[in-house]
Order: C-alpha cells, then structure tokens, then sequence
C-alpha cells in the first residue's frame, strides 16, 4: 500500500496516440489501454508536481484534458484489472500485471508497458503479429530483420516462431534497455538490437534478410523504401504496418516501383497491415 502515489489519467484518440506516447517517453509506469473510441493513458508517479507539469503541457500544446488523483493502492494492482491480453493464433500477450494468468498459447509473451512502443494493444502491433503468423505457416525463413522494434514484441514473436537469430534497430535509445529487459523476461537469447536510423549502419552493411518487418507510420516507411528494398534479398518479403486503410494503396504504389508485389493484406479498426514479396 502506497499512500503517497499519483495518477494523471487522459484520453487520447487513435490517431494522437502514437504523438502522445512520444511525447510522454520520458517518464516511467505509463499504460494505455484500448477503450471503445480512445485509448486511456495513465501514468503514476509520487512526485504531484512532476504530473502537474505533464497535465498542463497536454493543456497548452494538445488541448488535452487530464485529472490527477491521489490513488492508494500500488499501481500495478491498480492496472491489473484494466489489462487486455490479445489473443492470436499462436500467442497470448500480457502487460504480465495478473500473475495468475494461464497459458492459453502455445507461446507467451510478456512486454510491459514502459518507455517503449508496442505492448502489443496498439492494433498496428497486432496486426503485424498476425501478418507474421500468417506468413510463416507459408514458409520457412532463415533470416529476419525488425526495423523500429521499440519494446521488442516483433522481434520475440520471430524469435519464439522460428527459434532464429533476429537483428532489430530503434533510432530511440528507451528501445535499447526496455529491449533487453523485455528478452529477458521472455526467457529469450537470440535477438539482437542496436540504436540506429534505418538501415544504413555499417553493422548490416554487408547483409540481407529474408524478411523485414516493419511497424512505423506512413511517412518514414515510404521515406526508407529505397533502404527496405535495398536490404531484402530478391524472393524475399516485407511486413509494413502502421499504415491506415485509406493509405495502401499510395503505399503499395511506392513500393511496386522498388519490385515489391503484394501478397496479402489485413486490417483491423482502420488499421492496415501489408506483406510484399520482392520479385526475383
Ligand atoms: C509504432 S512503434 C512500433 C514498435 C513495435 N515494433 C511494435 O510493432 O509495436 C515504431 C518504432 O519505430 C521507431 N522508429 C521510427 N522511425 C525509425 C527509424 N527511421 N529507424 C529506426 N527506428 C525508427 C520508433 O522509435 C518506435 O519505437
């Protein structure tokens, strides 16, 4: 029981969601969690006045209401009853807030809300999640690249599917320490992440993958199509996710100049996810 606890709790829509988590990358015990038209964040400190800075900066530059209140129990209790676990076909993902949850899949994973994207409750996350799921019942690939992994969670569903080696990048340094906490609370050895933009970094200069999966907006994944097309082998493919329905067809148009044909796509809310295939 901790009486001197602080909750600042807001709503933001889906579409602000992504803006909002950066811009509140710095503290530390955020969640968020999916309601019907908006995602709730809450983030818990004992220091009032950190909160209350956070609360007006949401006023003055997002006009975003928010309350704190002083709350009495621990907040991971406090959370616990608010956790959704998403469900795919092969894994369950918690927040790991109920320790009495029980295997359900055939494999577990445990991400932590933290500093870091990708809990796994933002739908761009699961529907790569399913996009691998599904690509891999089809295949078997022998080398894997997860470009903006920020928790980890892409990378560990590669890692627990295939049991390969998977190299991952975050331009954000959080993504560095969240990742190997998260590899270790999932009882994993063989992923391996660096900080860098993109993918020009002389560490994977000289290779290529099979497949490159890829969950960041619009904007950047169009931006780094030249470097994506560069870095997949010919016969190899490319999951792209955090991209809207209505935004598809543009990005397949980009992609189809670099020799990428579709393969599949899925969409969940307005979310979508594509799979490419680069002709040989
Ligand atoms: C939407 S989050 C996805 C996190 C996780 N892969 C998931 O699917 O839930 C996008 C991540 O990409 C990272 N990112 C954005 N642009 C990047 C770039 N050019 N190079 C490397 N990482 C990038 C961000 O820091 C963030 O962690």
């Amino acid at each position: 029981m901790d009486s001197s606890l602080f909750e600042l709790r807001f709503e933001v829509s889906r579409q602000n969601l992504e803006k909002i988590l950066i811009f509140i990358s710095k503290l530390k015990n955020i969640s968020w969690f999916k309601k019907k038209k908006y995602w709730e964040i809450t983030i818990l400190n004992h220091r009032k006045a950190t909160l209350e800075s956070c609360r007006e900066k949401l006023k003055q530059i997002y006009k975003i209401d928010s309350k704190i209140n002083k709350i009495k129990a621990n907040w991971i209790n406090h959370n616990q009853k608010n956790e959704k676990i998403i469900n795919t076909q092969f894994f369950q993902i918690s927040q790991g807030l109920n320790s009495h949850l029980k295997k359900k899949k055939k494999y577990k994973l445990t991400i932590p809300a933290a500093n870091s994207f990708g809990t796994g409750q933002h739908e761009s996350t699961i529907l790569a999640v399913l996009a691998i799921e599904k690509l891999i019942k089809k295949k078997k690939f022998y080398s894997f690249f997860d470009l903006g992994t920020g928790t980890g969670i892409l990378s560990f569903v590669l890692a627990k599917l295939t049991k390969s080696k998977i190299l991952s990048c975050d331009i954000d340094s959080a993504s560095i320490v969240n990742f190997g906490e998260n590899m270790k609370k999932n009882g994993l050895n063989n992923c391996k992440n660096f900080r860098f933009n993109g993918l020009k970094h002389h560490v994977i200069r000289k290779k290529s993958f099979e497949l490159i999966v890829c969950n960041i907006l619009l904007k950047p994944i169009i931006k780094i199509a030249n470097q994506i097309s560069n870095k997949v082998r010919s016969g190899g493919y490319v999951i792209l996710s955090g991209i809207l329905k209505d935004q598809i067809n543009f990005l397949y148009s980009v992609y189809y100049s670099y020799n990428f044909v579709m393969l599949f796509k899925l969409s969940l809310n307005n979310w979508s996810v594509i799979v490419l295939k680069k002709r040989k």
